[in-house]
This record gives structure tokens, C-alpha cells and sequence, in this order.
């Protein structure tokens, strides 16, 4: 049985595996076709943090696969009253058939699917936010960014940079990550992804001047100053990042054809441009949707490694 918890866990073999079967369960839902590929199913879903595309996708996702999801919140299940993870994990498990949990430690997630009995996915940590590359990886494609490209990421080296790394390490392409001194990306996984990144080619490189990673790339990044958990921080932030805002004149400097991802939320005036996220580089509401589709694409792939 395989759970998601990181990239890292994952060979490119697998990583494309989902990718295809994303796309394929996306391709028919276009034409109507809904295979209910894990029909009477139940994914239970744990919040300990916010969402809106995350969860929506999950539920959503669920339901179109003929099975259905619980939303389980740390307010208001017995996890917020200090039930630990592993009685849970255990509990849960032997009801669900599968779990998502969007937590703040990657340790506690890592715990909870050591003691759970179905796959369990990471819908967000701290560490990092694997699901969400599944869907920009596919928008990448879609939108013709295929073969030797080049990613430039600009802002906080949080869980959106871990992932960019682990999967520019896994896939081995170009990756390029701007941040704030102070705000690089963790020096574990920065070690690991570059010798990973040795294996399969893949460029990862550190900047602090955004201007140098952006120049001439074919896909433009970037994600909140302030993570949730981060809002004590956020006036530090905000000074700390200054120049960081991927705008019109920074996205000059990449290729003409390049594109605009960001997760979202985004907040306009400080990470991105109001008129980078709605210009015509912006692809972020594509990306949004493949949400649905690669959470079913994750989903799906997991129950036929049982
Ligand atoms: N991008 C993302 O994970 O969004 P939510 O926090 O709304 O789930
Ligand atoms: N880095 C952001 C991502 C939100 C989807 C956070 O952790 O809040």
C-alpha cells in the first residue's frame, strides 16, 4: 500500500503514472463520462488548517468516482481536544477507504500513516504541498510547457517551493527559486532534491535577486509571503519581501510565452500583480480546476496500489 505524503516518495515512473491518469479521467469527464472507478468508497478528509480548493476538490472529486467524503475539522472532532494521531489514524481507518489530511507537521502526517491502515494524503503541511503539483504539472502541459523548461520561483522558500524542488528533482527539469535572505527554502530538502536533481538532470538553483531567476523562463511562480500559521509575521513579511512581487516588469524578463502559475490564494498588491493574475500570461484558474483532476488521478492511482 502506498500512501502521499511527499515527491520525494515517488519515482518519475510514478509521478507521470498519475499525471496520465489525471488527464484520462479529465478527458472523459469532458465528454460526459463519469467512471465511477471507486464507486462506494469513503475518503475522510482532516482539516487542521483552511482550504477552499483543496477540500472542494477532494469532496467533489470524490463523489464524481461514485464514492463520497466526510470533512472532518480539528474544531470539531476529538483531534482538536488532543486525541493523538495514531489512535485516529487507526480509528478512522477502519471505517474509510482512504484519508486526506491537511496538517501543520509533516511528522504528525507521517505518524498518522504509519498507524493507518488505508492510503492517506497530504492535502498540505508546512513541509510541503504535493497535491497541488500534480495540478501544475498538468497545466504546464497543457499549456505547451513540456520539454526543457524552465520554472522560476519567486518568494518565501515554503511548501510550494519543497514541492517545486522535489518535482523538478523527480522529472529533472530547470528549477529556479528567488527568495528574501532569511527565507530560503529548509536545508534538508534543498540537500536531498539536489541529489536527486544529480540523478536525473535536473538544474536547481538558489537566487535572492528575483530579476536572475525570472530571465528567460517559460514558467513564472510564486505563492503567499504569509503561510497560515505565519500571520504574527505577516508586517515583517511584507518589508522583508519588498521587491519580491512578480509584476508586468518582472514577467518581461521571462520568455514572451511564458505562463503565470500561483496555487492560490493569491493576494493581489503583494506576492503578484493585480495585473499579472488576471493578464493573459495568468493560467491560475486552469490550474485551479486540475485540482479536481489530479485529485482524482492521486486517488485513483493509490487504490490500485493497495
Ligand atoms: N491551493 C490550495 O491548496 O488552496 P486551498 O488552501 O484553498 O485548499
Ligand atoms: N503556502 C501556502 C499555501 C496555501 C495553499 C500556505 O501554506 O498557507
Amino acid at each position: 500500500m502506498k500512501h502521499f505524503l511527499t515527491l520525494k516518495d515517488y519515482s518519475k515512473k510514478e509521478i507521470l503514472e498519475i499525471v496520465q491518469l489525471a488527464f484520462k479521467i479529465k478527458k472523459k469527464m469532458k465528454k460526459g463520462k463519469r467512471k465511477p472507478y471507486l464507486k462506494n468508497q469513503t475518503l475522510a478528509m482532516i482539516f487542521e488548517k483552511s482550504s477552499t480548493r483543496t477540500r472542494v476538490s477532494f469532496e467533489i472529486g470524490m463523489y464524481q468516482l461514485g464514492g463520497h467524503a466526510i470533512f472532518l475539522s480539528s474544531n470539531d472532532s476529538q483531534l482538536g481536544r488532543g486525541e493523538p494521531m495514531k489512535d485516529t489514524a487507526r480509528v478512522i481507518g477502519r471505517m474509510a477507504d482512504m484519508v486526506m489530511i491537511r496538517t501543520f507537521s509533516q511528522e504528525s502526517l507521517r505518524e498518522f500513516a504509519d498507524y493507518s491502515p488505508v492510503p492517506v494524503i497530504n492535502g498540505l503541511t508546512d513541509l510541503c504541498h504535493p497535491v497541488q503539483l500534480i495540478a501544475d504539472y498538468m497545466t504546464m502541459i497543457e499549456h505547451g510547457k513540456k520539454k526543457n523548461q524552465i520554472v522560476a520561483y519567486v518568494g518565501d522558500g515554503n511548501n510550494m517551493t519543497h514541492s517545486w524542488m522535489w518535482l523538478a528533482a523527480k522529472l529533472g527539469f530547470e528549477l529556479r527559486v528567488a527568495s528574501p535572505k532569511g527565507y530560503e527554502a529548509d536545508g534538508l530538502v534543498m540537500h536531498e532534491s539536489l541529489s536527486e536533481a544529480k540523478k536525473s538532470g535536473a538544474v536547481i538553483t538558489f537566487f535572492h535577486d528575483p530579476k536572475e531567476a525570472v530571465k528567460n523562463a517559460d514558467v513564472v511562480t510564486t505563492d503567499t509571503w504569509i503561510s497560515m500559521g505565519q500571520e504574527d509575521e505577516k508586517a515583517k513579511r511584507i518589508k522583508d519581501f519588498k521587491g519580491f512581487i512578480v509584476d508586468n516588469a518582472m514577467m518581461k524578463l521571462a520568455k514572451k510565452d511564458a505562463i503565470f502559475l500561483h496555487c492560490l490564494p493569491a493576494y493581489r498588491g503583494y506576492e503578484v500583480d493585480q495585473e499579472v493574475l488576471e493578464g493573459k500570461q495568468s493560467v491560475v484558474f486552469d490550474e485551479a480546476e486540475n485540482r479536481l483532476h489530479a485529485q482524482k488521478g492521486i486517488m485513483v492511482w493509490l487504490d490500485r496500489h493497495r
